[in-house]
């Protein structure tokens, strides 16, 4: 379904980039395997993704680590990854995947895939990081089938007014920068019901569990839905 297929880092003519965090990247593809074990990451992962089955669109999947996740149900992942190095990571982890995963280059606001062809939407970790939050969620709508549901692990803002105060400065000055794009003050929640999606059951998660409290702790871990039945937005 998607339009192009996933090549090496590297290998013939690829189009600009449509995004470009090299030493994020780097820093990015480290930390995120020490966060598996020591800061149950691995553990959330499963959660996020157990009792998904069909086609599954995941957006922005980093250096594949949902992969091994995913249950047999799933008949087809495409992993949309606009980043080099992370895509080139989510091939090799595609690889070693129980369930046929085919990575894609592509950014959230122009997702390269016709319109309802997908039963879920993962979102892990990224709607901190795409430039356009309603344009990205407006597109996830559009290749969800109506009915589907979409599983999301999102930090955002948390906290009392202090920590607010502390995202807010953090997300106008050095943040995004030095993180790839990030923010930490948006509000995943409020973001997808906005879009018009039906909220199902979603907890806070502190990430991590047990330790210091970060300005990037405040996560949440749900499910929503594309309505059956279709209202404007
Ligand atoms: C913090 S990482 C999370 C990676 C992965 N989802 C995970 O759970 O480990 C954020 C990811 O979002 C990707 N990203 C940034 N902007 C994006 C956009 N506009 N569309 C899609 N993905 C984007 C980054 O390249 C990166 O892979």
């Amino acid at each position: 379904m998607a339009l192009r297929s996933a090549r090496p880092a590297g290998s013939g003519k690829v189009a600009r980039d449509a995004v470009h965090h090299p030493l994020f990247a780097r820093f990015y593809a480290r930390m995120s395997v020490n966060a598996e074990t020591r800061m149950g990451m691995g553990g959330v992962r499963d959660r996020l993704l157990s009792g998904l089955s069909g086609r599954v669109i995941e957006i922005g999947a980093g250096n594949g680590l949902n992969f091994a996740h995913y249950p047999s149900a799933v008949s087809e992942v495409v992993a949309i990854e606009p980043e080099r190095l992370l895509r080139k990571l989510a091939v090799e982890s595609a690889l070693r995947a129980g369930v046929p995963v085919d990575v894609v280059p592509g950014a959230a606001e122009a997702l390269p895939v016709k319109s309802e062809a997908f039963d879920a939407v993962v979102l892990s970790l990224v709607l901190c990081s795409v430039r356009d939050v309603p344009r990205a969620l407006g597109e996830i709508r559009r290749v969800l089938r109506p009915g589907g549901v979409v599983r999301f692990f999102e930090h955002g803002r948390g906290g009392g007014p202090a920590m607010h105060v502390t995202q807010r400065a953090l997300d106008r000055t050095v943040w995004p920068l030095v993180s790839g794009g990030c923010h930490l003050s948006r509000e995943p929640v409020a973001a997808l019901r906005a879009a018009g999606f039906e909220l199902g059951p979603y907890r806070r998660v502190m990430m991590p569990e047990r330790g210091p409290v970060l300005p990037s702790s405040y996560c949440v871990l749900g499910t929503a839905w594309r309505p059956a039945e279709e209202r404007p937005v």
